[in-house]
Parts: C-alpha cells; structure tokens; sequence
C-alpha cells in the first residue's frame, strides 16, 4: 500500500529547506505527497520556536488533529523542527496523539522511525544532545548533517533552490532559541556544495540562495586553503548556466571587504544583502548581545554603500526587548529612517525559555507598547520603501519569473496568458501580465507601478 503524506511547515527558510529534503527522502521510500492533512496518512509538522506564536500555531494544528486520529488510527502524526528539539517528550504529554518527535539534528532517520511505528513499535522520539550536555565533537556529531540528493520533483520552484552551506549557530543572542535548537556552527565542504550546485543547475535551477544562520562566517579548509564565503561565492559563479546566486543571513560584523568585493564583481551573484541590526540603541544591543554597536552597524552599512552602491540592504527589528525605553526605540527609528533599508522584518520580543535574556532579563515591556513600537516601525519601513521604489518606475528590470501571482491563482485564470509574479535581482517583487511559458526563465520587465511591496510592470 502506498503511504501517503502532508507535510505542514513554519518558521525560516532552513525550516522550508528541511521540509523540501524530507519530501524527497519519502519520496524515494514510495511515499506519496497530498494537499490536506485528511488525506494523508503520514501527518507532518517542521515547527519553529523562535516565538511563541510560532509554538502556538502547532500546538493548536495538532488539538485540531485529535479527532482525524480517531477517524483513522492508522494514521501517524510527527512533530519535526526545532519545537521537537526544544519541547521533546513534553509534545507527548500535550498532544498524547503524537507519535513520533524529531530534532533538525535527527532528521536522516525518518524513514527508519516511521517504519518503525508501522511495524507497530510505537512512539518513537530522537533528538540532538542539549549544547551542555558534552564535549563539542560529541554534541556537533548528535546534530548531525541532513544532505541527502536534491529532488527536482520535491521542490517547490524548478528553477529555484536553496542550499544549506552551514548548520547551527554560536552566537548565541541572548533573546534567540536557534542556537539551542539548531546546535554548534558547522560549515559544509565547498566541494560538496558545489556538486550539489552544479546538481540543481542540472535539474533546471537559474537561482540558487546559500543558506546559513550566520552565512558571512561560513569557513572551510579545501586542499589545505581557507575557504570563506567569498571563495565560495566565486567557485559557485564559475558553474555554468548558475544565474543567480543569493545567500542569507548576514552577520554585521562578518560583513568583510573580500565579501564585498565578491558580490560587487560576481556576475551571478545578487547585490542583495539582509544583515539583520535588531535594535538602533547600544543599550539594547549590549543586551542582546549582538557584539557591535549602532555606530558599528552605519559603519559597516557605509562600507556596503561604498563598495556595492547599487546593493538591497534588508534588515530584522526587535521592537520591545527587555528594558527597552522609549529613547532606545527612538534610537531604532533613526537608524531605519538613515540606512533607509529596502525592507525590514519587525518582531515583538517574544520571551524564551532556555535564552539568557528569559532567564536574566525581565520582560517588562508592556504588550501594547511592543504593538504601538512595531506598528509605528512599520509604517515608517513601509513608507521608505514606498519612496525607493518609485524611481523604478520606467525602468527595466531582469525579472526570474516564479509563476502565476496569488491574484491570478485566486481567480483561477485560465489560459495562456495570466498574472505573473517574479523577482527582480535585489529580490524586488514585481507582478506582470505574461505567458505562461516565461515561468521559469529571466525576462526584462518595464516598471509602471509601485506601492510598498510590489512593483508592477509590462512584460515586452
Ligand atoms: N540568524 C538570523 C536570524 C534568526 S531568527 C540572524 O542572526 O539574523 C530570525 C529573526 O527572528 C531574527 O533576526 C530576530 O529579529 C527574530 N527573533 C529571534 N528571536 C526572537 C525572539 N525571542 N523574539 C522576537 N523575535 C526574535
Ligand atoms: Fe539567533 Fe543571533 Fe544566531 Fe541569529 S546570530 S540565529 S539571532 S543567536
Ligand atoms: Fe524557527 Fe528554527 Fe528557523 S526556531 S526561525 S525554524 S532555525
């Protein structure tokens, strides 16, 4: 009988990225994809912990799942991602129905465990070792590699693809759960990364995004040289028919010359660059541990506008972290109304258990403070980003055509030609009326139109 599976996924792009590899291991041990989790037989959820409401989310999918479990017992449910590393046997205790708990460190053995649950073995859990729990080599070996072959058939997008250069993180900000749950900082060989590169492009990839919680600290050894993010960059640039090349996320401080200098004189390569500030105010990014200044952070800003005037700089805020008064979150607004970011990520502190800031710092920043900070940052973004993009307006852009917009798969267009949305190479969204055929290739679009997160445009 073949077993069918759905699979549910929050959080980053490393979540996304988990979800597409599972898909193709079950793939190939002649599992089936469905839409729905009614249909499906094999329940799937790749969770995140980075806020609460992220845990919220599963945790309600899965109440909601209680009563699918009586209609069909056979069916199984799995918790994967960093809330099964965070929360381990506790899933159980909240949600009895789970039957199966899986790290971001354990994820090569699904197939196995789920086999095991068919033959009736019961609930099974496997998750990394807590980053105190041993010796380095002992906890970075626990949260181990998860690269299987990449299956065009489980990817989302034919000519997009992500690829992890590195796992884990040692930064450890002291609001953030990621290094807990994702483990030590490794980087993957270049020469393996290049051969999945060169795989994709095999496969029809124009694009390929390099990902890593701190990608601009990525380090090898390859035939005894060091090998940096800037190498990489420039062994990848050398794969024919690799059009484009993005990578995310950066670290402020690991934002070096020679990286700059890659993306400036790589043809492939995006001159997009989201290297996320978090706070304006050296209070709160003392706090947080972040390990350089606001001032650091213009300086840093400032060698990017020299070197790559043309580059998207894009950014992260947390709005109302512990002890932040109304003068640092004034601080922030300044350093987003100077850098003028291409667009910026806003978040609420969300407190969690396991940080350094849940333990030793009071969240003492009322809700509707942390609201009234985030929506006022927000239309201050929006309305930067409104203004930038209005220069765009009669100019033409390469756009990497994804496919038909959410409007034209709202209204089911039918026909050739229909509504369709794309990327520019500085990740500018832009929606225009086209053929069918354009998806996946790279068009020039002339930009008529602009509001604060889409550009439209005519295709010629
Ligand atoms: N590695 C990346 C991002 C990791 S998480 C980096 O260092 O930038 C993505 C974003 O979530 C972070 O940039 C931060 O802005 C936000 N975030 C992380 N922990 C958070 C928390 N406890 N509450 C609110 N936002 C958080
Ligand atoms: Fe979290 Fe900081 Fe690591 Fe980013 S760099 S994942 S914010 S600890
Ligand atoms: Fe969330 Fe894990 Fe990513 S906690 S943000 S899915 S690394």
């Amino acid at each position: 009988m073949t077993r069918r599976f759905y699979i549910e996924t929050v959080g980053c792009q490393m979540n996304v990225l988990d979800s597409e590899l599972v898909a193709a291991a079950l793939l190939a041990a002649g599992y089936e994809p469905v839409d729905s989790p009614r249909q499906a037989d094999t329940i799937l959820f790749n969770t995140c912990s980075v806020r609460q409401h992220a845990e919220d989310k599963i945790y309600s999918a899965l109440g909601r799942l209680k009563d699918v479990k009586q209609l069909g017992p056979g069916k199984v449910i799995g918790v994967l991602g960093c809330m099964a590393q965070k929360d381990q046997e506790q899933i159980f205790k909240r949600a009895p129905h789970v039957d199966l708990v899986v790290g971001p460190g354990q994820l090569a053995q699904l197939p196995a465990l789920l086999e095991r649950i068919a033959a009736g073995r019961g609930p099974q859990i496997e998750v990394s070792l807590d980053r105190k729990a041993g010796k380095r080599s002992e906890i970075q070996e626990s949260f181990a590699r998860f690269d299987p072959q990449r299956a065009a058939a489980a990817r989302p997008a034919r000519c997009q693809a992500m690829v992890r250069i590195m796992l884990g993180c040692d930064k450890f900000c002291t609001y953030c759960i990621v290094p807990s749950v994702r483990g030590p900082e490794q980087s993957r060989p270049a020469e393996e990364i290049e051969a999945e590169v060169r795989q994709l492009v095999d496969q029809g990839c124009l694009e390929v995004t390099l990902l890593g919680q701190t990608v601009n600290s990525y380090q090898t050894v390859s035939g005894g040289r060091t090998v940096r993010l800037s190498d990489l960059l420039a062994r990848l640039d050398a794969v024919a028919g690799l059009r484009r090349l993005k990578f995310v996320t950066n670290y402020p401080r690991h934002m070096t010359g020679d990286l700059l200098d890659a993306v400036r004189d790589l043809k492939s390569v995006s001159p997009y660059l989201h290297v996320p500030a978090q706070s304006g105010s050296d209070r709160v990014l003392a706090r947080m541990k972040r390990g350089y200044t606001a001032g650091q952070y213009r300086q840093m800003h400032d060698e990017i506008r020299r070197i790559v005037p043309h580059a998207a700089v894009t950014s992260d805020f947390i709005v109302g972290f512990c002890g932040e008064t109304e003068d640092d979150f004034q601080a922030t607004v300044r350093l987003v109304q100077d850098l003028r970011f291409k667009n910026s990520f806003i978040f609420k502190y969300s407190a969690r258990p396991g940080t350094k800031a849940a333990a030793l710092l009071a969240d003492d920043v009322p809700e509707e403070v942390k609201r009234r900070r985030n929506n006022e940052l927000l239309a201050i973004q929006n309305a930067i980003s409104h203004e930038d993009s209005l220069p765009l307006i009669g100019r033409t852009l390469e756009i990497l055509v994804e496919g038909p917009s959410k409007t034209s798969l709202k209204r089911a267009e039918e026909g050739p030609v229909v509504q369709l949305t794309g990327r520019d190479p500085c990740d500018r969204i832009v929606v225009f009326d086209g053929s069918r055929e354009l998806v996946g290739t790279i068009v020039a679009v002339e930009i008529t139109e602009a509001n604060p997160f889409t550009l439209f445009g005519r295709a010629p």
